[in-house]
């Protein structure tokens, strides 16, 4: 029942076809999106990554084409050699690329069948996202997964191609190699020849990258897989692809140049201009203004209003006068329900500290006055939901509250962040319902219907701390990873003072979302020892875990510096997808679990005793 291919070739692909093509004799190949049948005549959408064709067979002009096609069902492979013939004005279909024609199919050829898919490729996406984990292979023929899939490899090479012709090298480097510390756990591959040793697949290839510049590579670029085991969310994988770059003797503008070079070229490739340079804020600016280290700028910043307030007015509402009162403005939301309000109540009951005051609108009958200052501070529309939310005077939020001279304290961190977290849930929240704001609809819907820049807002942050103080293990951590060069003139207070540190550490933010971070490095040894001593490191432990590393500084180590930005996240971005699994090929689970190929999996009693391995049950 089958037919051979033999030795027919395609002559176009399924979506290139045009009414100047009338006339042409072709061949096509694909999938059978849809079948309809009329009696004498059937229709055949025929589907490849390019688009639909549709597909005549006429019962008087191709009987035994007919008579195969009644047999063809959705998701059949077939050859179809016909010719183009522009179709009468009424039937012409304003939707497809190809709704000017259709195929008048002379001869059939069903190359392969099909069971029925479990869900249609045809159709949008169906909610059940495991059923399309697990049968990929049927999700990835979706028109929307295909598009992903060639904007993911347009921006690639884009990327490749700019930095190439900026000088930077594509070298790689090892996947099984020694543990990486950025902040997530270990993957670990375990050793056949060395009993009980391991190597770790990298979390990035942030030392490799370090050493070719020893190594006098002047500038070194990858796309390249990174490895982490941490808890999943919608923007991360445990395993997903860095744009990772390091150049040597930089200045932070100079990675920034490069940086917004390469992005705007890749933005370019899908049709969005995205004009450079970027805006860039400090990392305690981007705190009181965002009440976030990853801006969204689609929003109005925060304004804190407490000189709004009189003394009295803050005892009568129980905000702590020592912290700031902060205005969050959403525009075109209006006024929450009831409902609404009492259904954010209990997001404030999490951030300890925080509290919710009111909205605009109630604070206007208690506290006319102050509502008046605050509608005139933030320049409040009347069709604006404007929140005010302050430091609770009786749960007091627990932080050292070391101030640092034109810094922000940590007290007072928490409640801009607190601030920040609930404009964004606040703005995703009510912004689609009300029809205004943050932007979730499809940016890329069509190649043909690319938006404007206005979608697109990326800001660098700078001069993040050097550390942070982990209550936990109670030890200061780096912020970023522990290569990071502090400022300068912060040097002297790195063991004495470690809060007060800044450090030369850069993030990319876009939409609220982090694309990339960086740093400018250390490379003097002596300064390298100072750091891990400061994060509690004793001389043995460094020597232990980092020795290759500290040694390769002592051979003449130039100034250096770099970046690594998120290609998934891009692609999502771009694609305007809701997950890093729209844009990954075969990506796992929340629970790290690829449901295609089922893995992770037990491996065989064999398998382990070569590797030396026993499970431990607990
Ligand atoms: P960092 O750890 O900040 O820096 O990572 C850089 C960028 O990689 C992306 N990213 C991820 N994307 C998807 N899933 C994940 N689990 C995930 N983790 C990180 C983000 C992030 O901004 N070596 C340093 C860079 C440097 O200093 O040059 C590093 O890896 O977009």
């Amino acid at each position: 029942m089958l037919d051979l291919l033999g030795s027919l070739e395609r002559t176009h692909r399924c979506g290139v076809l045009r009414k100047s093509d009338a006339g042409a004799t072709v061949v096509l190949m694909g999938w059978v999106n849809r079948r309809r049948d009329h009696g004498n005549l059937i229709f055949l959408d025929l589907r490849d990554r390019s688009g639909v064709t549709q597909i005549v067979l006429d019962k008087e002009l191709c009987p035994a084409a007919h008579a195969k096609a009644e047999h063809v069902r959705p998701e059949y492979v077939v050859a179809v050699t016909g010719k183009v013939r522009q179709r009468a004005a009424a039937v012409v279909n304003p939707n497809m690329a190809t709704g000017e024609i259709e195929i008048e199919a002379s001869e059939l050829l069903m190359l392969n069948d099909a069971k029925t898919p479990p869900f249609s490729p045809a159709e949008e996406a169906i909610g059940n996202e495991e059923l399309r984990l697990k049968y990929r292979y049927i999700d990835l023929r979706r028109p929307e997964m295909q598009r992903n899939f060639e904007l993911r490899h347009k921006i690639a090479l884009a990327v490749r191609q700019h930095l190439s012709a900026e000088g930077f090298y594509e070298i790689e480097t090892p996947f099984m190699t020694r543990s990486t510390p950025e902040g997530a756990r270990d993957y670990l591959v375990p050793s056949r020849m060395y009993p009980g040793n391991f190597y770790a697949l990298p979390q990035s290839p942030q030392l490799f990258k370090q050493i070719l510049m020893v190594s006098g590579f002047d500038r070194y670029f990858q796309i390249v897989r990174c490895f982490r085991d941490e808890d999943l969310r919608a923007d991360r994988q445990p395993e997903f692809t860095q744009i990772d770059l390091e150049m040597t003797f930089p200045q932070q503008a100079t990675i920034f140049r490069v940086v917004e070079g390469f992005l705007s070229a890749a933005f370019a490739a899908a049709g969005i201009t995205l004009p450079t340079p970027f805006p860039q804020i400090t990392y305690d600016e981007s705190m009181r203004r965002f009440g976030s280290d990853k801006p969204d700028l689609r929003l109005p910043a925060l304004v804190d209003v407490r000189s709004a307030f009189a003394q009295g007015d803050l005892e009568a509402l129980a905000i702590d006068p020592a912290l700031p009162v902060v205005a969050i403005r959403i525009p075109k939301v209006g006024e929450l329900s009831r409902k609404e309000r009492e259904e954010n109540r209990p997001l404030f009951d999490l951030r300890k500290g925080a509290k919710f005051i009111d909205d605009l609108k109630r604070l206007e009958k208690s506290f006319p006055d102050a509502a008046n200052k605050i509608r005139v501070s933030t320049q409040a529309e009347a069709d604006d939901l404007l929140i005010v939310v302050a430091g609770d005077a009786a749960t007091h939020i627990q932080a050292s509250d070391t101030k640092i001279a034109g810094r922000l304290s940590e007290r007072e961190i928490a409640i801009y962040s607190a601030a920040g977290s609930f404009r964004m849930e606040l703005a995703k929240k009510y912004a689609a319902k009300h029809g205004a704001f943050i932007k979730t609809e499809k940016a890329v819907q069509h190649p043909d219907s690319v938006p404007g820049s206005e979608a697109f807002f990326p800001i660098w942050v700078t001069d993040f701390p050097m550390f942070e103080f982990d209550v936990e293990s109670k030890r200061w951590m780096p912020s970023h990873h522990p290569f990071t060069s502090p400022h300068e003139e912060d040097m002297d207070r790195l063991v004495s003072d470690p809060a007060s540190v800044r450090a030369r550490y850069y993030d990319l933010a876009m939409n609220g979302l982090e694309l990339g971070s960086g740093s400018i490095r250390i490379h003097r040894k002596d300064v390298q020892s100072k750091i891990f001593q400061s994060l509690g490191m004793t001389e043995e432990e460094a020597k232990e875990r980092f020795g290759f590393f500290l040694e390769a500084l002592e051979y003449g180590t130039p100034p250096h510096g770099g970046i690594a930005l998120g290609l998934d996240r891009i692609v999502m971005i771009l694609a305007g997808a809701p997950s890093l699994r729209e844009v990954i090929a075969f990506p796992k689970t929340a629970k790290a679990v690829d449901l295609m190929v089922d893995a992770p999996t037990p491996v065989s009693e064999a398998q382990m005793k070569e590797l030396h391995i026993q499970v431990r049950k607990t």
